[in-house]
């Protein structure tokens, strides 16, 4: 059993068909900041990622691009590694399937299964889609005329027929939902659990592991025109990454797992919730304590991703606007457990409002004042008047909810409470005007300046698992030399406000992004410009409507089809994405602000004629426009 003070973290293993794009980068930025937060706590840690190498998929890659499927895989390795480099991802092992050790390894365990009786062999037929590398089950199959459609990508599947080994991952059945009952936290967010459940319950079938028509694969041991279901060798690399099966690396094994995190995408639970829990059952491994499941990046309406050529490339945006911006950036703006689109716009707006304004000039405010009244020495106060306490007090309960999202995972809502704090120490920063009591009132300018110092310290070092540079580089202007490893969560947790601090000017932490002219930039969602001018913005015919009635539309899990109706103008048929934040019965008879000269569109089988708008909250959940207070339908928003 890993050890109390262990925490091993895992990003899955990527295919390598080319260079990682930002969906890549999200996963694997989630590891790290998971990583960095339980250093802080003192504990050991352990990061692993790395490529999924072998299969067909990869072989076919490597085909057309006229390469042999190794040196193929290994000429994005690189790029990978650079890119891991330059965001500072601290990942303590870079996983290849195609090492040695871990094809042994992964041999040794079809080996033990097949002597255990786990793993027997048969015949498969079946509808098999090569782009996700996996059979389609009866239950989820699309058939489009002859066509049968993959569920996941909507892509052509194959009939492929093959003598083949399978896994009996039906006797696993009852096991799983037994343990998920006990494990009611196994999965985060519990939807996913629930869907994983109801998965199981619709009963399981055996499962093919191995091929005959791949040949770019793992040898299956003993009948070597097999070869190894990408999947089994794939998930197997968290447990032979860390040593199992190899001869000398028991004691390792033993100290890291089970596994404290899994991360994955949503599209890769099953995989990671259903087969993987079956394989480790039947070796007698624990299972890892928990799963996070995260949302997609979307470009639009679509997934990001190589296959469908909008992806974006997160090399060109560390160049424009540094790791740590975009590292928060991701980490903030994207709720971690839903879908969530980028811009560059909002990614700017980031920036310049919340790392250049919120943070960045609060720090550089309190040195140019500290320096103006030769204050570069931050001695501790012990007599806080009344605004002073109230604002230790504030620091003091947010480390304490901080740190429950932190470890809930949920990171965005960790960083817009510290937010909140940050707004509060500028708010007493302002409302002190010290800048005046340091003239009249030394005393009070003294306090002021050593209570933002005290929390802008808080801030660098509860943030430092996101902004690893920029927080050293925040501690270093307070006179503070970071270094690891410490318990500093509860260094925090039990500060009584006492440090003293050695002020030094820095350069400017977050440089504002320069508003951009025609400049090309990253990709897709880059081309957007920072400003429109006020004949741009009078090309938007924005309205205030009332919904009249609400309907589900079957096709789609998030639309519904509205009625709005615009006073003079008409009605409108509106569809609207937001089914998981209103009840149906929470939209008729409300007044919201709409755009009515976009494009009509079809979604989903309905014509769209107009934009209900919306913001989101900071749990992701939509909150919608409204006027406030009522005015005739088809009023112009100007
Ligand atoms: N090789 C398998 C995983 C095997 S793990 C034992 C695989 N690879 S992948 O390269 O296709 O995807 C890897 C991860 O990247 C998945 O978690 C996936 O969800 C994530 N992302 C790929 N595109 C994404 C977005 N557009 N947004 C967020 N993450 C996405 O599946």
């Amino acid at each position: 059993m890993a050890q109390a003070d262990h925490f091993y973290v895992t990003t899955p293993i990527y295919y390598v068909t080319a260079k990682p794009h930002l969906g890549s980068l999200y996963s694997t930025l989630l590891a790290d900041v998971a990583a960095r937060w339980q250093k802080i706590q003192g504990k050991k840690t352990f990061f692993l990622t790395g490529t999924d190498e072998h299969g067909q998929k990869i072989a076919q890659a490597a085909q057309q691009a006229g390469k042999d499927p190794q040196s193929f895989v290994d000429h994005f390795i690189p790029a990978y590694q650079k890119v891991w480099r330059e965001y500072d991802i601290a990942y303590d092992y870079f996983m290849r399937t195609t090492e040695y050790e871990h094809v042994r390894a992964v041999q040794k365990w079809i080996t033990q299964l097949l002597e255990s009786g786990d793993i027997y062999k048969s015949f498969y037929t079946g509808w098999y889609c090569t782009p996700c590398e996996t059979y389609v089950t009866e239950k989820d199959e699309q058939v489009q005329g002859e066509a049968h459609l993959c569920p996941s990508c909507g892509r052509t599947t194959q009939l492929v027929s093959e003598e083949a080994y399978f896994f009996k991952l039906s006797a696993y059945q009852d096991k799983l939902l037994a343990f998920y009952e006990q494990h009611p936290h196994f999965i985060t967010p519990k939807e996913r659990l629930n869907e994983v459940i109801s998965f199981v319950k619709a009963g399981l079938k055996d499962l093919s592991i191995s091929r005959t028509t791949v040949s770019w694969g793992i040898p299956f041991p003993g009948d070597e025109k097999h070869t190894v279901y990408v999947w089994a060798d794939a998930l197997n690399n968290y447990i032979t990454a860390i040593g199992w099966g190899q001869p000398g690396r028991q004691a390792v094994f033993d100290a890291w797992w089970p596994a404290s995190l899994q991360i994955m995408g949503k599209d890769i639970v099953r995989f990671h919730a259903v087969y993987w829990p079956a394989f480790l059952m039947a070796i007698g491994l624990p299972l890892p304590k928990k799963l996070l499941v995260h949302g997609w990046i979307k470009v639009g309406d679509q997934k990001m991703s190589k296959s469908l050529g909008n992806a974006i490339d997160p090399q060109v945006l560390y160049e424009q606007y540094g790791a740590d911006a975009v590292r928060y950036y991701l980490m903030r703006h994207l709720a971690i457990t839903q879908d969530s689109s980028f811009s560059v716009a909002d990614l700017e707006q980031a920036i310049g409002s919340e790392l250049a304004n919120d943070l960045g000039n609060l720090l550089n405010r309190t040195l140019t004042l500290a320096e103006k009244n030769g204050m570069m020495q931050v001695a501790a106060d012990q007599l806080l008047d009344g605004p002073t306490l109230a604002l230790r007090d504030e620091c003091w309960t947010m480390i304490d909810e901080y740190a429950q999202h932190m470890n809930d995972s949920l990171f965005h809502l960790a960083l817009a409470r510290l937010w909140r704090f940050i707004n509060q120490t500028n708010s007493y920063f302002h409302a002190r005007e010290p800048w005046k009591l340091a003239k009249n009132d030394k005393k009070a300018f003294e306090q002021t300046i050593f209570a933002t110092c005290q929390s802008l310290y808080t801030i660098a070092l509860l943030l430092w698992p996101v902004m690893p540079k920029k927080m050293e580089q925040l501690l270093v202007s307070l006179g503070v030399t970071w270094q690891l490893p410490h318990n500093y969560l509860e260094h925090l947790q039990s500060d009584r406000w006492s440090h003293h601090f050695m002020l030094h000017k820095s350069e400017t932490l977050f440089a504002k992004p320069e508003p951009k002219e025609k400049e090309a930039a990253a990709a897709p969602a880059a081309h957007e410009p920072s400003y429109i001018t006020i004949d741009d913005f009078a090309k938007v015919e924005l309205v205030v409507g009332t919904v009249t009635e609400c309907q589900l539309v079957e096709k789609s899990e998030k639309l519904y089809r509205l009625q709005v109706d615009f006073g003079p103008l008409g009605k409108r048929q509106i569809l609207s994405g937001v089914r998981q934040s209103y009840g149906v019965d929470e939209l008729v008879g409300k007044q919201g602000i709409f755009v009515l000269n976009l494009k009509p569109r079809m979604m989903a089988g309905f014509e769209s004629q107009g934009m209900f708008l919306f913001a989101k909250d900071e749990t992701g959940k939509a909150i919608m426009t409204t006027v406030s207070s009522n005015v005739p339908n088809g009023t112009k928003v100007t």
